[in-house]
């Protein structure tokens, strides 16, 4: 009888905590898609034309559908397997500044996948400098050259990815004729370099054919026919004439094409967009939340690779003003210190640089123009506190975007996941090519950097 009781009551608690459980799962579920349908509704309403799918980012596989593409430079395969090889090719480094930095370096010098095509230091340094260490962090000044003589420049550099979302390139957005730049054509002969803009190109083929002269490289029929990219560029660009087949702008070409097609769509964020909802953490999708409503990042941040096409001073400091490593090639009077009015001249540009990409800056580890914050953590609460750090920026220049935002502690942790992880696209490695056709080592070939890389 006792016993019979005892079942019962047994039978009727378990029961009771299936029906807790059940309870409290449909409950977890609920959490859960409210959460989503909340986040939908806010990236909607955060969106330029009211949709999510604004954000989602091209794959790069059906060239077709990537934007912004130049029509003097129409994609094709051939091209962007050129690109991907010449963007990581030491040959075509000919033009060191001593006889110890011959094919020592190429773009990829400053530009490390594995890093998110950026640099493994604060500042990047390619001719002049030794060793690779762990993804470029033990890259350093060849003790043979002056600190002059090396090739750096005064900004941290930007990575070379969603890069389909550029139109004018550099922190300033100097180079390319058309965009932003429309209207800046009286500057354009203030040096050698912006020049190029009169070409008619978009950013990336202005900016390349420049960044291969200043970077100390080059390309021409005897060069290509040595190292076996002949066949590839008479592939790739069949209506140039063979006399301007092999040169500084169908490398430029080749690079601006790949460029094209590296694209941070495997990331959380992008597979939640398109549909995949278990593809963010809970964390995550708050952290979202708050970046396209409460935080405000989106004002600034709304394209698909959450760049825009605008300038804003933020009052961060400089390249020059960093207190981490020694830099070189810059200073108080770089033009570049002066963002956008560095290459427009005009007052009110005066301190404004072009708002990035937000992408896979995880690995990073130097934020803004200047590298001026080490962690992602510090940009939000620079973003929450809202207190320009250098005093060199006039007030009356800093965006009225730029105000406090009241974050929570918790408020900033889970914006800070969001922009760590949930923007992260860990495949980027997929963009390298198997080798380049010089088979050196890549991205550096100096002594120190092929023991770093084992290409000994
Ligand atoms: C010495 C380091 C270094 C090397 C080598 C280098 N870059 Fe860069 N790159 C930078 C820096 C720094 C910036 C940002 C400079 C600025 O905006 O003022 C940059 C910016 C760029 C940008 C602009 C991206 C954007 O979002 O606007 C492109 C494109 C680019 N580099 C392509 C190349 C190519 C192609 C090569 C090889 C021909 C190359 N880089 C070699 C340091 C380097
Ligand atoms: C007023 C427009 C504006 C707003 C609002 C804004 N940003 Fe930015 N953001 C920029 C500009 C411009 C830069 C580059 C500034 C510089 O380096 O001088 C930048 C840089 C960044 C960087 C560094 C990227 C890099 O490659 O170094 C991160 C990260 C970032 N913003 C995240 C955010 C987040 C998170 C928010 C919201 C809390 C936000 N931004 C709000 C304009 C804005």
């Amino acid at each position: 009888m006792f016993a019979k009781k005892l079942l019962a009551f047994q039978l009727l608690c378990l029961l009771f905590a299936g029906y807790i459980f059940t309870t409290c799962t449909r409950e977890l579920a609920q959490d859960e898609t409210s959460l989503d349908e909340k986040l939908i509704k806010q990236v909607k309403s955060a969106s330029p034309n009211g949709d999510i799918r604004d954000y989602i980012l091209v794959s790069g596989e059906n060239l077709a559908e990537i934007p912004n593409q130049d029509p003097k430079n129409i994609l094709n395969s051939t091209k962007i397997k050129l690109g991907k090889m010449l963007f990581h090719e030491p040959a075509i480094g000919i033009f060191p500044n001593k006889p110890v930095g011959m094919n020592s370096f190429s773009c990829s010098s400053c530009h490390i996948a594995s890093k998110s095509f950026t640099a493994g230091r604060i500042q990047g340094i390619a001719d002049g400098a030794e060793g690779f260490g762990n993804l470029g962090n033990g890259r350093n000044k060849n003790p043979l050259y002056t600190g002059d003589e090396v090739d750096a420049q005064g900004a941290r550099p930007l990575p070379t990815i969603n890069l389909a979302y550029v139109r004018n390139a550099l922190w300033a957005g100097s180079f390319g004729s058309f965009s932003l730049n429309v209207g800046t054509e009286s500057v354009w002969h203030q040096d050698t370099l912006t020049e190029v803009n009169f070409l008619g190109l978009e950013g990336l083929e202005a900016n390349n054919i420049r960044a291969l002269q200043v970077h100390r490289m080059t390309m021409n029929e005897s060069l290509a026919s040595y190292l076996g990219y002949k066949a590839l560029f008479d592939e790739a660009f069949p209506e140039i004439p063979v006399s301007e087949r092999y040169s500084l702008k169908t490398t430029s070409f080749a690079i601006a094409a790949y460029f094209r097609t590296i694209t941070t769509h495997e990331a959380p964020f992008q597979k939640w967009l398109k549909g995949d909802h278990a593809a963010m953490t809970e964390q995550q999708k708050k952290g979202a939340g708050l970046f396209f409503g409460k935080a405000g990042c989106y004002r600034c941040h709304n394209s698909p690779s959450l760049n825009s096409f605008n300038f804003f001073a933020l009052g961060v400091y400089d390249l020059y003003e960093n207190k981490i490593t020694e830099v070189f090639r810059t200073g108080a009077n770089d033009k570049r210190v002066k963002g956008r009015a560095g290459f427009t001249g005009k007052p009110e540009d005066l301190y404004k640089f072009k708002v990035p990409q937000l992408y896979n800056l995880k690995p990073v580890g130097f934020y803004f123009h200047g590298g001026s914050k080490q962690s992602l953590r510090e940009v939000v609460e620079y973003f929450n506190k809202a207190e320009p750090e250098n005093p060199l920026v006039p007030k009356s220049q800093i965006s009225g975007f730029f105000h406090p935002l009241n974050l929570t502690e918790q408020e900033v942790t889970d914006l800070t996941e969001f922009l760590e992880n949930g923007l992260y696209d860990p495949t980027l490695e997929k963009y390298l090519p198997d080798h380049v056709l010089s088979f050196m080592c890549f991205p550096n070939n100096d002594m120190k950097s092929r023991k770093d890389l084992n290409c000994e």
